[in-house]
């Protein structure tokens, strides 16, 4: 008979309630769910509700359980349907009539919700764990790139010259923002809904911020009925996972076009590479592909569950039991997602003689060109069609700017002299970017010891 079976004059059809059964996924939260239920049995002890002896035998059998689970030596069954039932019918087995009263002033809306929410809190430790040492591995390779030259692009066209560096930084950041994003989420998860029962409180005199004090939550929910409703902080957790792994995804997109031969500003590493069945020469840059790949799964994750969602009537419904593959399936992508990349960038070879051939093509330097006309007096406006002009004749010569020689430079303008080529050197152009945030080497390794400080 199922925990609730009471009132049922036969039992459930033995496949719909395999169908219905949440424990092949839920399981995941046996943790949880024990030490949830630890602080809950020590909080009625302590207000009286159950006796303590009871508590401690409560408290020893879950504990049992957990050493049991961890061991591989415990098999669940749909017949008790969710992860919550199945501890509850082990410890009934286990200790008997003081596991009857665990499920006082409780319900399985608000203990699961702060399964859940327990969880989440935990992920996102590791997740933080995980960002970390991916900034630090592109930190590393910036650090020893602050003069590599690259081009810089818009438009996927040469734009102006940067340093490899600078364009790791950039990635940089948007981890930074993501590990800000978790703790932003962490802080809203971090409430206990505990002790709210099915949807309108229970009628014992419990101590919820005692139990919320032994679980380690900051702080208890004010309502009832949103407590055991709300589903935001798992809809924030993925959402967060989402845009992380946009930004790993965009990093992918370019790795692999920097492994291709056109570019070849980069060599992936045997270790993350494949090849073809067919093309012996092949060496594929898969891991980038497929964690560009993995993007659209938690896309997917975050649209499922925002729609499981959507048109749910207050309180808990069972809809709602359809938060947790979502939820664990964007955390599963997204943590291997981040250990693969960090692997990844941090043993591909990277080759500044191609970055630097390719960052000589496109007139990187027109820009700076212009500048150095606006330094000599004249309009910027004017500065850039004089500089348009002149790339419009290199270009039908099939020279670079700084092959233009002076003498027809004068023609053109006057103001153009020797110091004109000084100032359109590649390098010159990059570390002539010296603006707060810019790519001159100077303010790049300001920014890497800023970032180191961190
Ligand atoms: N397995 C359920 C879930 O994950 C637990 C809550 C069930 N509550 C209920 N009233 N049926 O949502």
């Amino acid at each position: 008979m199922k925990l609730w079976g009471g009132r049922f004059g036969k039992d459930m059809d033995a496949d719909v309630s395999a169908w219905a059964a949440s424990i092949g996924f839920d399981k995941l939260l046996y943790k949880e769910d024990i030490e949830g239920s630890i602080a809950h049995a020590k909080m009625l002890a302590k207000q009286g509700i159950i006796d303590g002896g009871d508590a401690a035998r409560i408290e020893s059998g879950l504990l049992g359980i957990a050493e049991d689970i961890e061991a591989g030596k415990v098999s669940f069954s749909d017949e008790n349907e969710d992860v919550h039932m199945n501890i509850e019918a082990l410890l009934t087995e286990r200790v008997g009539e003081p596991a009857k009263r665990l499920h006082t002033a409780r319900s399985r809306n608000d203990q699961v919700a702060a399964d859940t929410r327990l969880w989440v809190k935990n992920d996102i430790l590791e997740i933080e764990g995980l960002l970390a040492a991916l900034r630090s591995a592109l930190l590393g390779i910036a650090k020893a790139h602050t003069a590599t030259l690259m081009p810089g692009y818009t438009h996927m066209q040469h734009a102006q010259p940067v340093s490899l560096a600078f364009h790791l930084m950039a990635y940089y950041e948007m981890f930074l923002r993501d590990s800000a994003r978790f703790w932003d989420v962490y802080g809203r998860t971090d409430v206990m809904p505990l002790g709210s029962g099915a949807l309108a409180g229970v009628s014992y005199d419990t101590d919820r911020r005692y139990a919320a004090e032994l679980l380690g939550f900051a702080d208890i929910s004010a309502n009832a009925m949103d407590a055991v409703s709300d589903r935001d902080f798992a809809i924030e957790y993925i959402s967060a996972a989402a845009i992380c792994m946009m930004h790993l995804s965009r990093s992918c997109e370019e790795l692999i076009l920097w492994s291709s031969q056109e570019f070849a500003f980069i060599e992936m590493d045997d270790s993350f590479s494949t090849g073809s069945s067919i093309m012996p020469q092949k060496k594929n840059p898969d891991m980038a592909e497929l964690i560009r790949g993995k993007t659209g799964r938690v896309y997917g994750d975050l649209i499922g569950i925002l729609t499981t969602m959507k048109a749910l009537p207050l309180a808990y419904n069972k809809d709602m039991q359809e938060d947790k593959e979502p939820l664990f399936d964007a955390s599963a992508t997204l943590k291997s997602c981040l250990s693969v990349y960090t692997g990844m960038v941090g043993a591909m070879k990277i080759k500044p003689d191609a970055m630097a051939a390719a960052a000589k093509k496109g007139f990187m330097n027109a820009t700076d060109a212009a500048d150095y006309l606006v330094s000599k007096g004249l309009p910027f406006r004017k500065a850039h069609e004089i500089i348009g002009k002149l790339v419009a004749y290199c270009v039908e010569k099939g020279i670079a700017l700084e092959e233009a020689e002076l003498p027809l430079l004068e023609q053109i303008a006057p103001e153009f002299e020797e110091g004109f080529f000084e100032k359109i050197g590649l390098k010159a152009c990059m570390d002539a970017k010296a603006s707060q945030g810019g790519t001159a080497e100077a303010r790049v390794l300001e920014e890497i010891k800023a970032a180191e400080k961190r």
